[in-house]
């Protein structure tokens, strides 16, 4: 989703917001990337957590069935084949949470205000929340979410897709870029590699 070089991140400080019930913050760690995840859920016991999950990954299936048309092959051969690994993602998410919430790798957050000082992560990635919820979520809230990620970065913020859920270039970019600009952050739109759904090729890259 956000094109990382494992390698590179070694040993660098990484937060993923909106981390929900994904193995990525796990997956990062035991590769040696020191990593931290935010969500509002986060706080939660594990059983909780558990359940939430997999009332979520029900909800995600039934909606990829239910529009066939937006699934793209690339990261998996077929939806099947992506709830699998979705599901496998969220029993390692809940293991790690249950192992690590008391370490601090799992912390409870929202945006458009993050936990975290100025700066205090080397990358910051967001992925399936800004752009996708375009109906729920309204400008002013992505404008004032995509300048905290900033905030909290002292390299850049990566956001993951680009577009919203009908597969389109989110509607408002080019004012969001007009009103970061203004601020002293850039906006880049960059390829990856991962396809699942239509639309989901490129993510915003943002640096001050
Ligand atoms: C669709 S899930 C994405 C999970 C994960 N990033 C992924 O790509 O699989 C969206 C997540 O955003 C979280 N969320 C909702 N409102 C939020 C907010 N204001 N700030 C941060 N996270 C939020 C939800 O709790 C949920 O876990």
């Amino acid at each position: 989703m956000f094109a990382l070089d494992a390698d590179g991140l070694r040993g660098r400080r990484v937060l993923d917001v909106a981390a929900g019930p994904s193995a990525f913050t796990a997956g990062a760690n035991a590769r040696g990337i020191d990593a931290v995840a935010v969500d509002p859920l986060y706080g939660l016991p594990a059983d909780a957590l558990a359940t939430h999950a997999l009332i979520d990954h029900r909800r995600v299936v039934t909606e990829m069935r239910r529009k066939p048309e937006l699934f793209q092959r690339g990261t998996f051969g077929s939806i099947d084949e992506a709830a699998a690994a979705r599901a496998k993602s969220a029993r390692v998410f809940v293991e790690d949470y249950a192992q690590h919430f008391v370490h601090g790798r799992y912390v409870g957050g929202a945006l458009p205000e993050l936990p975290f000082a100025d700066g205090e992560f080397d990358s910051v990635l967001c992925a399936h929340l800004l752009f996708i919820y375009a109906a729920r979520l309204d400008f002013a809230f992505h404008l004032a979410a995509c300048r905290e990620l900033v905030r909290v970065s002292r390299g850049e913020a990566r956001i993951y897709p680009a577009a919203g859920a009908d597969g389109r270039e989110y509607a408002e970019i080019g004012r969001l870029r007009a009103e970061l600009a203004a601020g002293g952050v850039t906006v880049e739109t960059r390829a990856v590699p991962h396809r699942f759904f239509v639309g989901s090729g490129t993510m915003l890259v943002l640096r001050r």
